[in-house]
């Protein structure tokens, strides 16, 4: 059975006094909330701790945004799998194209952080996803085989998530098709040996078009960024008919 999984990315915002105010608002849009979805939220490092504390016993479970693949040692700025575990920390985003992008990540280097997380019994979710430039000279498969092939090496299957994320609507307002999202998620999971892996979507998820990508029977669940900073916004998400 493929589980859903909501979860909201928040990047490089908030402060612990802000998520708690973004708590006391949005733990109680959840009354009606289905019980066979799993709200994630996924803070900064800074954040984990407070946002631990204050879920103990509600329903939504805590993410970080990355970990490094070594539980510990000369690796300034970074932060481990232990670390994360001791804050109650329970999914972890790898690979996201940002990291990608500004920060150097390759291939070789998510696939470590997947074990890494793994080991430390984090549930990673791996974000997949093609450039404009790709997509339109027609190398979304190809690219999106790739990342699959080399990131999953040696990954377990039955405790991963995967996020197909193209990188052109991430942060734009421009949402993929969810009749496209659809069809690429068909494809991720063609390659993936477990069909019970959650595969989710993400890139300018928002409440006015969560239910046509939710309807769609490869779409497991979403990454949503900018929309999961609001607590009206990210409930209404969360609470998809
Ligand atoms: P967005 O970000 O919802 O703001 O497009 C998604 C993501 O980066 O995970």
């Amino acid at each position: 059975m493929r589980k859903i999984v909501i979860a909201g990315n928040w990047k490089m915002y908030k402060t612990q006094a802000e998520t708690l105010d973004f708590l006391r608002h949005f733990l109680g849009l959840l009354s009606e909330t289905p019980d066979g979805r799993e709200v994630v939220l996924c803070a900064p490092f800074t954040a984990l701790g407070a946002l631990s504390k204050s879920l103990h016993g509600a329903r939504v479970k805590v993410g970080a945004q990355n970990l490094h693949w070594e539980a510990e040692g000369a690796f300034t700025g970074e932060i481990s799998g232990p670390m994360l575990r001791e804050l109650g920390v329970r999914y972890v985003v790898v690979g996201h194209s940002e990291r990608r992008q500004y920060f150097g990540e390759t291939d070789e280097t998510v696939n470590l952080r997947l074990k890494a997380a793994q080991a430390h019994g984090l549930t990673p979710i791996l974000c997949v996803g093609e450039t404009k430039q790709q997509r339109d000279a027609g190398e979304t498969e190809s690219v999106i085989t790739a990342q699959i092939e080399n990131d999953l090496v040696d990954v377990d299957q039955t405790n991963l998530i995967v996020a197909y994320e193209p990188i052109w609507a991430i942060g734009t307002g421009d949402t993929c098709e969810s009749a496209e999202a659809n069809r690429v998620i068909g494809v991720i999971r063609s390659l993936l040996k477990n069909p019970d892996v959650t595969i989710q979507y993400g890139g300018s998820v928002k409440p006015a078009n969560v239910d046509e990508l939710m309807a769609q029977p490869e779409i497991d669940g979403a990454l949503v960024g900018g929309a999961s900073l609001e607590p009206e916004s990210f409930a209404r998400i969360v609470n998809f008919q």
